[in-house]
């Protein structure tokens, strides 16, 4: 059985069995394999554009009759019955021009659960004007680093967010699971600590005096 990390396992986690799942730049494929083994769902598809990239995901997948496999780019081959995408390990701005060059084809897409490795206030905006709202989202710690994924389904009614949900994640300011206090109690570590250099800007002390603000506002 494939082990996944902490970050693939919360992805995995955010999945709903049985449903039929295309993995967008799948790499090594270790989460749609664990779907898999695991029988989380009955076949799945994943996608790289990438040579070296998809001979991993051919060599990694050969055995696994159940897992269709193409070198494309993005959604442009997508099967009739993809009702979760997962775009993970990429940047906020790359996801989003994936998703945007292929908009139409959302139609048949219910669920899309991100792990963006920047811009998650961008992403949150861009996925929520295609009509997605946020149901879930977590945060784990890797390598030092913490991620935040999140899990969009398909609404009729554009969801609006204000500045502060889409910055920190509407559910994750709601649920302040143990990993995002961290993270915000490391950042007001480091804005206390610039705060104290002496030749910084007027400009930039009164942003970050801000964002004190906010982050203690959230966390209290
Ligand atoms: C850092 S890897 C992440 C692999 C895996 N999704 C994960 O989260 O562990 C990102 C992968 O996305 C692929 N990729 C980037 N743009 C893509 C696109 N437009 N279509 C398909 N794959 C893409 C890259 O080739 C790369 O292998």
């Amino acid at each position: 059985m494939i082990k996944l990390s902490k970050r693939l396992q919360k992805i995995y986690d955010f999945i709903d069995d049985g449903s039929v799942v295309k993995d967008i730049g799948a790499d090594h494929g270790k989460l749609i394999i664990s779907l898999i083994e695991n029988h989380k769902v009955s076949h799945a598809y994943a996608n790289e554009n990438k040579k070296g990239p998809y001979k991993r995901l051919e060599l990694a997948t050969k055995d696994y009759p159940n897992i269709n496999i193409s070198f494309s780019d993005g959604l442009e081959k997508l099967a009739k019955d993809v009702n979760t995408l997962v775009l993970a390990g990429m940047g906020g701005h790359l996801i989003a021009k994936i998703l945007l060059d292929n908009a139409k084809k959302l139609d048949q897409i219910e669920y899309i659960i991100i792990d963006a490795h920047n811009d998650n206030s961008f992403i949150r905006k861009t996925i929520a004007n295609l009509n997605y709202k946020i149901i879930d989202e977590d945060i784990v710690l890797e390598n030092k680093v913490y991620y935040e994924i999140i899990k969009f389904q398909k609404t009729d009614k554009t969801k609006i967010y204000n500045d502060i949900e889409l910055k920190y994640g509407p559910i994750l300011v709601k649920n302040k699971p143990v990993l995002f206090i961290q993270k915000y109690q490391k950042r007001l570590e480091v804005i206390d600590k610039l705060l104290a250099i002496k030749s910084l800007s007027s400009y930039r002390k009164t942003n970050l005096k801000k964002e004190r603000d906010v982050i203690n506002n959230i966390l209290k």
